[in-house]
């Protein structure tokens, strides 16, 4: 259903290999759970390479995909996204926002404050930093 590839917004990014249908769940972001305060410290580490690996789970934990991570970890994010978030108790989900075609790349919204500084390429001009 998904091929990761080289994207147009950055690095690597993950596409849909055939239509995927409104709500469907495509894959949930594995990684290793790790506290929140563990995981402060590992984000600051990650932030030096640019790149941020660590997902919210809730106020408690956090998984971080650089540890046991699938090929979710390669999805960027967009401010106008195909795709959203659904945490079910321990696993977050990434599911079709609205009908996905195929060769799309799969998006969804990061939701973070802005903190890494990263400026968001999901379109020329996109003032949004991650
Ligand atoms: C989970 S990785 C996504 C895969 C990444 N493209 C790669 O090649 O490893 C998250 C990182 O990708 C980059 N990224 C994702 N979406 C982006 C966007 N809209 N604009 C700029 N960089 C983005 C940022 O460096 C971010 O910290
Ligand atoms: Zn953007």
């Amino acid at each position: 259903m998904i091929s990761k590839r080289r994207s147009k917004i950055q690095g690597w990014g993950v596409f849909a290999t055939r239509p995927i249908p409104k709500n469907k769940r495509i894959v949930d972001y594995a990684g290793e759970k790790i506290p929140t305060r563990e995981s402060l410290k590992r984000e600051a580490r990650y932030l030096k390479t640019g790149r941020i690996w660590c997902f919210k789970l809730n106020s408690r934990a956090v998984r971080d995909a650089s540890v046991g991570g699938n090929i979710a970890r390669f999805i960027n994010h967009s401010c106008a996204p195909n795709c959203y978030t659904h945490i079910v108790r321990d696993t977050i989900w990434i599911r079709a926002a609205r009908n996905i075609r195929r060769g799309e790349e799969l998006t969804y919204d990061y939701a973070t404050d802005g903190e890494s500084g990263i400026r968001c390429r999901c379109r020329p001009g996109c003032k949004t930093r991650l």
